[in-house]
């Protein structure tokens, strides 16, 4: 079934609205808040610190540990409170997301523990929580070779889209046979360099070209959204 028009009426290169503030957590070293429209993450950094217990130290470089959640009142399906699986894997590929962009070999046998809460949830969880992490490590002013911009992209019934929402993740063919595919995508936008592309679904290699453009122009956007916001921030302060 084609897609001619997205259910809530955005053009199809086009995010949800984006809001993004920092230090929203006064005792975390560094904190934000970034939100996708009605997807709405809040990051708290605390450290460098001695990783314990000791034999998971590393004498080269420091580590950062990622524990990502969503509120059991995100979505109107109370999620399960405690971890499960989704959330560890959520947490991994977000650690592998943000440890390119932290000069980590300038904390040997530390941790940077990055804690992140989705307050509401309607698709692109992992992604809103990666652009505030970045944010919160960023203002914890931590050494960082670049910021980490993330955005999902995806075909929704034959069509590239930016920032899909759960009605477009959970799209169906007449037939009834769900044909979306969800790639989350996160880049460091300086460098150009990609630190996550996972993919659910089905799609040629001439697409998955495309959609990384699209996704990679609305990071570029994100990435001054985040700059803008930091730099706001940090005016503040003087
Ligand atoms: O959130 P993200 O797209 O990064 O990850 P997902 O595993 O593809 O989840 C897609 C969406 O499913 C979430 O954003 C939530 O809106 C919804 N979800 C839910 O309703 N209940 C859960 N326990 C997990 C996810």
């Amino acid at each position: 079934m084609p897609y001619t028009k997205r259910f809530d009426g955005r053009k199809f290169d086009e995010t949800r609205k984006i809001e993004a503030k920092v230090g929203v957590i006064e005792k975390a070293d560094g904190s934000a808040y970034f939100a996708f429209g009605d997807t709405k993450a809040i990051a708290a950094v605390y450290g460098p610190r001695t990783l314990f217990p000791q034999h998971l130290q590393n004498p080269v470089k420091g580590r950062i540990r990622c524990n990502y959640d969503m509120m059991s009142f995100s979505v109107s399906e109370r999620k399960r409170p405690g971890p499960g699986r989704r959330g560890q894997e959520i947490s991994h590929v977000t650690e592998k997301a943000l440890e390119p962009a932290v000069k980590l070999d300038n904390f040997p046998n530390c941790v940077i523990e990055v804690y992140i809460l989705i307050l509401q949830a309607n698709a692109g969880t992992r992604t809103a929580g990666i652009n505030a992490a970045s944010l919160a490590l960023a203002h914890a002013g931590l050494p960082m070779i670049d910021l980490v911009s993330s955005v999902s992209v995806g075909k929704i019934g034959g069509k590239l889209c930016v920032d899909l929402i759960k009605e477009e993740e959970d799209f169906k063919e007449k037939n009834g046979e769900k044909s979306a595919t969800d790639i989350p995508v996160a880049f460091l936008p300086r460098l150009g360099k990609v630190s996550l592309l996972q993919l659910d679904g089905k799609i040629s290699s001439k697409e998955l070209s495309e959609a990384l453009e699209m996704a990679q122009e609305s990071c570029n956007k994100i990435y001054e959204v985040q700059k803008r916001t930091l730099k706001e921030a940090f005016k503040e302060w003087k």
